[in-house]
């Protein structure tokens, strides 16, 4: 590890900068619809403030595009922090210039104060040197405790860091890098991974790396059929990404110790006229699915087949709902895999995104191992790729 922990940082007395992942769900009147994230950073930031250290934190919210959007200013979670927490907090509606200079230097041990979004100044995506030099003036010690984040390299995570001998991983980031890693190091085996969800392209640099290191991959979703396709299967108006079918081809051949396919497809699916305004959908054997339908969910076989599946592993991963989950007449695959995921003694460990709001819908959130609070950055690592924002804690 080329970095250090924030437990082993000295803090007291000093004033720590700190980027957390406060990029919350907003519902349509712009109040937090889950707080997951806030609550997740509240070990390190309690740690910080309690050892008598100030701090700043910075996060970004939404996509602004680098100009200020009233509907996501911070304050909102300034405020939800401030309910969460009972050291006191602080809101200052700018990142840099001389509001934001006064409030820091009149910031005093134990207290807290939020930066507002850091994506209202172009300069935090560009990863502009002079918006990260003025970032790091607000503390003499840097920590990263933004895990959902750390696969963007922005100023507040990659340009600021550079500017602190003193800096290191809070314990959310701490934590998160442990327990992904740890599945790409010594899982309990069978490792069982459960891949699902729309894009082939966002995913195929997971399935690469993942089919090295698991014993199995079960594929659902979408990007079933781009599988199918490749299997020689008729595939009728089901979302296909040309593009990838030598690439899965060669996956599909890919064998364990005993000879077995490591890749698992479904066996059924379930079809619909269209995908929108449908008026018919039934299940079909996966080699049957009429030209001009959709495949929208796994059929109820394949849950039972990938359920057993589920059911004899030592770790389990997932990612992506198997169908299109959001509509009722299309999420029992989803559910069906979920309550198998749910119900195993495996280790059991959710990337974030879709999948989590499926588990949490069907009150299933408690009985996973770890849900990781990053769903592109735990893509991305368990892709076999190097964080930006970790890489810019080493010394
Ligand atoms: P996650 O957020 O868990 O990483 P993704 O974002 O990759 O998952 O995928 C989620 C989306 O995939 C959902 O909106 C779901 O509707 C969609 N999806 C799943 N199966 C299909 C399908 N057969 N056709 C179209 N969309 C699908
Ligand atoms: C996330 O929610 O995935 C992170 O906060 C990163 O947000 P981004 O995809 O807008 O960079
Ligand atoms: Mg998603």
């Amino acid at each position: 590890m080329a970095w250090k922990r924030l437990k082993d940082l000295d803090i007291s007395g000093s004033r720590v900068l700190m980027r957390v992942d406060f990029n919350v769900p907003l519902n349509y009147s712009g109040e937090i619809a889950d707080d997951t994230r806030i609550r997740s950073a509240l070990p390190s930031i309690e740690h910080i403030v309690g050892s008598g250290a100030s701090l700043v934190l910075m996060s970004h919210l939404g996509r602004p595009g680098g100009k200020k959007d009233p509907s996501l200013s911070m304050e909102v979670v300034a405020h939800k922090l401030g309910e969460l927490t009972d050291y006191p907090v602080k809101f200052v509606d700018a990142c840099v210039g001389e509001k934001v200079q006064k409030e820091v230097s009149d910031l005093k041990p134990g207290e807290m104060l939020l930066l507002e979004n850091l994506r209202f100044y172009p300069g935090e995506k560009s990863n502009n040197p002079e918006f990260a030099t003025r970032l790091a003036e607000w503390g003499d010690i840097y920590v990263n405790d933004a895990f959902g984040t750390a696969h963007r390299a922005h100023a507040s995570t990659v340009g600021a860091p550079l500017h602190f001998s003193k800096k290191g991983a809070g314990f959310l980031l701490e934590k998160e890098l442990s327990v992904l890693g740890s599945l790409l190091k010594d899982p309990e085996r069978p490792f069982v991974a459960v891949l699902g969800g729309v894009k082939i392209s966002g995913k195929i640099k997971l399935i690469e790396n993942l089919i090295n290191v698991v014993d199995r991959i079960i594929i659902g979703g979408a990007m079933a059929f781009t599988f199918f396709r490749a299997a020689g299967l008729e595939t009728g108006n089901s979302i296909v990404d040309e593009q990838y079918l030598r690439m899965c081809r060669k996956l599909l051949d890919i064998r364990d110790s005993s000879g077995e396919k490591k890749i698992i497809l479904p066996v059924d699916c379930v079809v619909a006229d269209q995908v929108e305004g449908y008026s018919e959908f039934r299940t079909v054997s996966a080699g049957d699915i009429p030209e001009e339908w959709v495949g929208v969910d796994i059929g109820e076989k394949s849950v039972r087949i990938f359920a057993d599946e589920i059911s004899g592993a030592g770790t389990i991963f997932w990612n992506g709902p198997m169908g299109i989950f959001e509509n009722e007449d299309f999420a029992e695959g989803t559910r069906g895999v979920a309550r198998a995921i749910a119900g195993s003694d495996a280790r059991k460990v959710v990337g974030g995104g879709d999948s989590v709001s499926a588990l949490q819908a069907m009150h299933l959130a408690e009985s996973i191992d770890h849900i990781s609070t990053g769903g592109g950055a735990s893509l991305t690592m368990l892709e076999g790729s190097v964080l930006p924002a970790v890489e810019a804690l080493s010394e």
